[in-house]
């Protein structure tokens, strides 16, 4: 049996990924690297909006058409399985909390793994990806209920990995030569257990022997308090990369998106972050053409972006998705005016991304190699605030350099090794 697996969607679908093959292996499953050689594929999908469901729709398709067994895992599988099995795209489908039914589908069990309704995954260990930065799990689900998002349907509620659990997985990637741990979840600040909260497990993981940076994805500006940003900027391995998705700067919107801040309450975690970490790497989600968005509100978000300086800003049109808060809601943009929206922000963004990008040339810094560059030569490296860097020279991945950074192309920021070797 082999199998080919197709990854959609957040970082938390390809953290799941590696747990995916981890069950693959240890039923003797053979992962397979181009979808022409396998006899199944097993789709993690994503339907945060429709473009992700139709993508995975029409590969979903084609798989089957070319007879092969097609499983449909992930958020999609939950929350359109017995649509898609229907319609004939898809033999199984099934939530992020089955996964551990995958082998059992794939090997023909008649009888199907128990699984648990709140699953954690704790006891599994990652796969080696042979890379120096990896991605884990620290809280599954999300119960925050934003009133545009299938999340909370998809995943469930909001469940925190105990302790020990992580650092077990976290040790295991340190031992396949991970240097770079990235903690995940939908909303990281939500984590609780054993009366530990995030900064515990934060400070925690920052002390285990291998570990020399990390990071944490995605933070609910709500939930960030000055305590908390003040811990971290003791904990050297931390990174100063934050991500805290503001969605819009209106109030009015924010209130019907069910945020739970105001833009100003926004901008004063902003300004502690900025304060504590002075070349912080600040990026944000923006989401325009809300139900009720008004012409007025898009340009207080737009002006907004001039203010805030975000390093870069993921942005969105609005998705309606069925049985979300929002797609009840009166006043629905015109698609066409959604995507007005979204090029107007996009085009402003862009430049405020490329002059941020200027501000690091002339200075020195110690890189961390990830891998070879994608394009041409040298290699991708990352600075402190975890901003990627072009590095002119070889080097192993894992490795620091230190090295002068000394231009801009695109968005990439190019560095020369400070003390060019002598041949
Ligand atoms: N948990 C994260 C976000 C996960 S989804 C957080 O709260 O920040 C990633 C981004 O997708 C969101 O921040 C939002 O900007 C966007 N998004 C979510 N639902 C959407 C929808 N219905 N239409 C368009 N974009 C959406
Ligand atoms: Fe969706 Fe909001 Fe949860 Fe993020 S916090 S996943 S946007 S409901
Ligand atoms: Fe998509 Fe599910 Fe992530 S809906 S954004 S893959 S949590």
């Amino acid at each position: 049996m082999d199998c080919y697996l197709k990854v959609y969607g957040c970082q938390m679908n390809a953290a799941d990924a590696h747990l995916v093959s981890r069950l693959l292996q240890d039923a003797g499953i053979r992962e397979v690297e181009v979808s022409a050689e396998a006899d199944a594929v097993v789709l993690l999908t994503c339907s945060v909006r429709q473009h992700a469901e139709d993508r995975a729709r029409g590969f979903a398709r084609t798989m089957r058409g070319e007879g092969k067994k097609v499983i449909v895992a992930g958020c999609m599988g939950q929350l359109r399985g017995e649509e898609l099995i229907k319609e004939g795209i898809a033999d199984f489908a099934l939530g992020p909390d089955e996964y551990r039914r995958i082998p059992d589908i794939l090997l023909g069990s008649r009888e199907l793994s128990e699984v648990e309704g709140l699953e954690t995954y704790s006891d599994l260990l990652p796969v080696d990806t042979g890379g120096v930065s990896a991605s884990q799990a620290i809280i599954r689900g999300c119960e925050n209920y934003c009133t545009y998002c299938v999340v909370p349907y998809a995943r469930g509620r909001e469940r925190s990995i105990p302790y020990q659990a992580f650092e077990r997985q976290v040790r295991h990637l340190v031992d396949t030569g991970v240097k770079e741990i990235f903690l995940l979840g939908q909303n990281v600040l939500a984590y609780k257990h054993d009366n530990l909260r995030f900064i515990d497990i934060l400070e925690r993981v920052a002390g285990i022997d291998g570990v020399e940076r990390i990071g944490f994805l995605t933070s609910h500006p709500r939930d960030l308090d000055y305590e908390t940003v003040q811990r971290m900027a003791a904990i050297p391995e931390l990174l100063h990369f934050f991500h805290l998705p503001l969605q819009s700067a209106s109030d009015r919107v924010l209130g019907m998106m069910n945020r739970g801040y105001t833009v100003s309450d926004y901008a004063e975690r902003v300004n502690w972050v900025r304060r504590a970490f002075p070349d912080a790497y600040l990026t944000t989600d923006i989401l325009v053409g809300f139900p009720g968005e008004t012409r007025e509100d898009f340009e207080i978000t737009l002006d907004a972006m001039e203010r805030f300086q975000f390093d870069f800003a993921y942005m969105f049109a609005y998705s309606e998705r069925s049985g979300t808060e929002a797609a009840r809601m009166e006043n629905q943009v015109p698609v066409s005016e959604r995507q007005k929206r979204l090029a107007t922000l996009i085009e402003k963004q862009s430049e405020i991304t490329r002059l941020r990008s200027q501000r690091w040339v002339g200075r020195s810094e110690e890189l961390f190699v990830t891998a070879p560059a994608p394009r041409g030569e040298g290699m991708l490296t990352e600075m402190k605030n975890h901003r990627s860097v072009i590095l002119n020279h070889t080097a192993r991945p894992g490795e620091r350099v230190r090295a002068k950074l000394v231009g801009v192309s695109g968005w990439s920021v190019l560095a020369e090794p400070a003390v060019k070797e002598v041949v």
